[in-house]
């Protein structure tokens, strides 16, 4: 009898080994003749167990993990590849069933759902786990109602913005029948974050049939998925799925037999942060050099090649499908206030159990931090945690009580964002980071707006003179003033969001933009 082994092909573990894992568990059942296969799923969001082996005896994956090679020969002595003996192994690297792991039990994964269970590429393992029910109903249902159900799921752009999926989709709907696109913005340019990278890599087929349910809903016939150009793996998963749907019928000029066409093309990106912006990413996706376009015109009404474009975030297109398979209200039952269903959260930074953590809205940043994180890596106290990308504000503890959900951290002058979360232990200096802040923003800048191009190279220089302690006090003030003509007179979000670092970094870490003798500007 065959034993089946699952080692992920998702980069995180990769980067700590799979592969070679792969070659040396081959080599050991060779080596004992013993019959195994090894299934590449994707990864189950847990990066400090990567890379993690699971091995299934009666239907229950027992997990194994850190694995380094040298933990295989005395996990194959203890009984890795006997199905009597893998459920009690004894060794410091066994944890048991792997879906029983609290991490990973406390999810509630509707996104995920089968992220890191199924081959990615396994047209049939997806749809043994209910990949496809979403497009079936979509279909019997029709494009208005297609709208109406993800408008009543209560689903928001998971991209940063949060706007309401179900209205883009309705405008773009709602423009006279042409060529439209849907686009999938894939660039993933926030820092502490890739949920999008794993579900491309882990799941391909649950973005490939929610673009699809896309199109169908709002006439579009073609779909992009605008890729950033460092996820290789990702983009390779994405074109073998492509392919894969195509020759079963589920791409091209009839998707699954119905008289709707779609198909899709995966785009790489072109490197720059400010390419994720949604404008400027039609700019790139278009040939050009990736420059923010003013807004009117939407996206939604003159977007790629002028033409009605919906523009969604990975997430966002990956939680269609179960919306439309189990249904609006199935989603909509999750989640707090106007935040509703659920959000992958990616735990990052120092931090000592970092990953995916998928979970309804409305945890509090403590809870994620302390008791799913478990504090620093380092184990030294946490000082600040980044939430939303770059361009997201600096949390203290003292505000670790607010719940995850846009409003709440809105009220607090931050954002969710794409819902990465970055810990930083007490070494962290505050105005180092608030610096940093300003030099990203100067380096990413498309330069089309003053405010952004000048004011973020202004206030490094200005950080700057306040580190050496020169003339503190005013210019302290002129951050603030800079800070406040950004937010309010960039064109688009990268100038008008540096604020928030900057200033949270400066409002509740006073002591770090304190020198340790202050000098005046005559010194
Ligand atoms: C500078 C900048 C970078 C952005 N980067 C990304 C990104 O990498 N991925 C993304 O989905 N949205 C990004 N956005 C947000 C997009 O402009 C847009 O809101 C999003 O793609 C819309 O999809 P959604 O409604 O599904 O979130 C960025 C915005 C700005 C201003
Ligand atoms: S805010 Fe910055 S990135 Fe955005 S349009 Fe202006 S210059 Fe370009």
């Amino acid at each position: 009898m065959t034993l089946r082994l699952f080692v992920s092909r998702d980069a995180a573990a990769i980067a700590v080994g799979a592969h070679r894992l792969v070659r040396e568990l081959t080599r050991a059942a060779e080596a004992l003749g013993v019959d195994i296969d090894i299934i590449r799923n994707g990864s189950r969001g847990m990066l400090w167990l990567e890379p993690l082996v699971e091995v299934e005896v009666a239907g229950v994956r027992y997990g194994f993990g850190p694995v380094e090679p040298g933990d295989i020969a005395p996990l194959v002595a203890a009984g890795l590849f006997d199905p009597a003996r893998v459920a009690v192994i004894a060794h410091p690297k066994a944890l048991g069933p792997a879906d029983k792991i609290p991490y990973f039990a406390r999810q509630t994964r509707l996104t995920f759902a089968r992220c890191g269970i199924t081959d990615p590429i396994d047209l049939p393992d997806y749809l043994a786990h209910g990949g496809y029910l979403g497009l079936q109903r979509a279909l019997s249902l029709g494009p208005d109602a297609i709208v109406a159900e993800v408008t009543r799921s209560g689903l928001r752009g998971r991209g940063g913005a949060g706007f309401p999926t179900g209205i883009k989709w309705k405008t773009v709907a709602s423009t006279p029948p042409q060529q439209k696109y849907i686009v999938c913005n894939a660039d993933e340019g926030d820092s502490g974050t890739f949920a999008d990278r794993m579900i491309m890599e882990g799941d391909p087929f649950v973005l490939i049939e929610g673009m699809t349910i896309a199109g169908i809903a709002v006439g579009a016939t073609k779909g992009y998925i605008y890729c950033r150009s460092e996820y290789l793996h990702a983009i390779a998963a994405l074109n073998e799925a492509i392919d894969v749907a195509r020759a079963a019928g589920l791409l091209g000029p009839r998707v699954a037999a119905s008289p709707y066409a779609f198909d899709l093309e995966v785009r790489m990106g072109a490197g720059a942060y400010v390419c994720g912006e949604e404008t400027a990413l039609l700019d790139s996706l278009e040939g050009k050099r990736g420059m923010v376009r003013a807004k009117p015109p939407l996206p939604a009404h003159k977007g790629l090649f002028g033409r009605p474009t919906v523009i969604n975030n990975v997430l966002s297109l990956a939680a269609v499908p179960f919306i439309l398979a189990e249904g609006a209200q199935a989603y909509a039952d999750y989640g707090v206030g106007r935040s509703r269903g659920t959000m992958p959260i990616q735990l990052a930074g120092n931090i000592r159990y970092g990953g995916l953590y998928e979970t309804a809205f409305g945890l509090s940043l403590g809870e994620l931090v302390d008791e799913i994180g478990g504090g620093t890596a380092s184990g030294r106290p946490v000082k600040a945690v980044q939430v939303g990308g770059p361009l997201g504000a600096y949390f203290p503890r003292a505000l670790f009580d607010t719940a995850f959900d846009y409003e709440a951290f809105a009220a607090r002058d931050g954002l969710i964002g794409h819902a990465g979360i970055v810990v930083f232990d007490d070494t962290a200096d505050m105005a180092k980071q608030a610096r940093f802040a300003f030099e990203f923003c100067a380096i990413e800048s498309c330069g089309k707006c003053t405010p952004c191009r000048i004011g973020s190279t202004r206030g490094a220089e200005t950080l700057d003179k306040i580190m050496a302690g020169v003339d503190v006090g005013a210019n302290m003030e002129i951050v603030t003033d800079l800070c406040h003509t950004m937010k309010l007179g960039s064109l688009c979000a990268l100038g008008g969001f540096t604020p928030y670092p900057v200033m949270s970094a400066i409002t509740h870490f006073p002591d770090d933009f304190v020198p340790a003798r202050p000098l005046m500007a005559a010194e």
